[in-house]
């Protein structure tokens, strides 16, 4: 019976020689199992009534060495983990792998052209005007020099708040032109970026509601060539440096005389072909010499002043430079799509 007792304490000596620390997690569970209050040794300093009374005196030395044996390991581990991770942490910290990486958001296409468009011309000393999306018929139409029987106003193409004929969502950023002139006197150098609503079928190609940027420039002497350079200017800063425009003669109630800027996108594949219907332009935007009676609508004399106004579309362009083929994919909102914008500012 004795030895057998001997053999037990012996194995509990070799068993926690053997165990291997490596991790404050192992000297925890070692320190449990032979140094804690109800360690392993303990347990066997009770089996002593068992022991021959002439071998007692062996068996408690041996036990007071194993005793010993498992303090010794474990304060010598203790230090030595502690040591490593300065005695802070029980677990050890490797300070140079790297961090987990932070989920950055993405801009969506159609604020990354606005806030180019914004940039070209801010450098060239127009200020951001923004203004209301709910408009009155004034604002809209009747001080923008739109007879009363213009097919814009008609309840197709326009939304009207309901039961109401004066309160509308606006059809057009040209709004902000009659909000700006009314309250600012000239010399007048805005952009006015924002929503407009228009009542069309929703397609892949158009949009019941999309956005536009109108810029409005009023002075002494300001000439047709002043627009001109001006959308050269702009032009070339948003397609390349050696971006060509024409001006096609067009019509806008607004604008005497008015026109169309193309900007020459090429014609060096098959989708070049598709998008500029073989020609080779594109359409960027309307504009023009703002209308003498819009003026006076809104207070300016036109005697004394002229000035230039254009309006363009956002969600086009952002499908040009993108490749992107459904204009509704920029109202979705589906945040797979919007992922792939991320890094672009
Ligand atoms: N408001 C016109 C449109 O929506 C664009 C435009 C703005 C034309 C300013 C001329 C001058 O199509």
């Amino acid at each position: 019976m004795s030895s057998e007792i001997f053999d037990k304490v012996q194995r509990v000596l070799t068993a926690l020689q053997e165990q291997n620390i490596e991790r404050a997690q192992d000297l925890e569970a070692f320190r449990v199992k032979y140094v804690g209050s109800k360690n392993e040794i303990k347990a066997l300093f009770g089996e002593i009534k068992n022991v021959a009374n002439e071998r007692k005196k062996e068996f408690g030395q041996l036990l007071n060495d194993v005793k010993q044996a498992a303090e010794e390991k474990y304060n010598h581990w203790k230090e030595k983990l502690e040591g490593e991770s300065g005695g802070e942490d029980d677990i050890a910290i490797d300070l140079t792998a790297p961090t987990a990486a932070i989920p950055l958001g993405s801009r969506h296409p159609v604020s990354i052209i606005l806030n180019r468009i914004i940039h070209i011309f801010e450098r060239i000393g127009f200020t951001v005007a923004e203004e209301r999306e709910i408009e009155d018929d004034w604002h809209n139409f009747t001080a923008m020099n739109t007879p009363e029987d213009h097919p814009a106003r008609d309840m197709q193409d326009t939304f009207y708040l309901k039961d109401s004929t004066n309160e509308l969502l606006r059809t057009h950023t040209s709004s902000v032109q009659a909000r700006i002139m009314k309250n600012q006197k000239p010399p007048i150098r805005i952009i006015a970026p924002g929503r407009v609503y228009r009542n069309e079928t929703i397609s892949s190609r158009s949009h019941c509601q999309f956005h536009q940027v109108e810029g409005l420039y009023i002075d002494k002497d300001v000439s047709f060539a002043d627009l001109k350079q001006t959308l050269l200017y702009f032009a070339r800063e948003m397609y390349g440096p050696k971006t060509d425009i024409r001006l096609r003669p067009s019509f806008f109630p607004f604008t005497e005389p008015s026109a169309e800027m193309d900007v020459y996108w090429g014609l060096n594949n098959e989708d070049d072909y598709r998008i500029t219907k073989g020609t080779g332009w594109l359409e960027i935007l309307g504009c023009g010499m703002v209308d003498p009676n819009v003026l006076e609508n809104c207070g300016i004399d036109p005697d004394v002043y002229s000035g230039f106004a254009f309006g363009m579309g956002i969600e086009r362009q952002a499908m040009l430079q993108h490749k992107i083929t459904d204009i509704r994919q920029l109202f979705q909102n589906d945040t797979r799509f919007l992922k792939q914008f991320s890094g672009v500012i």
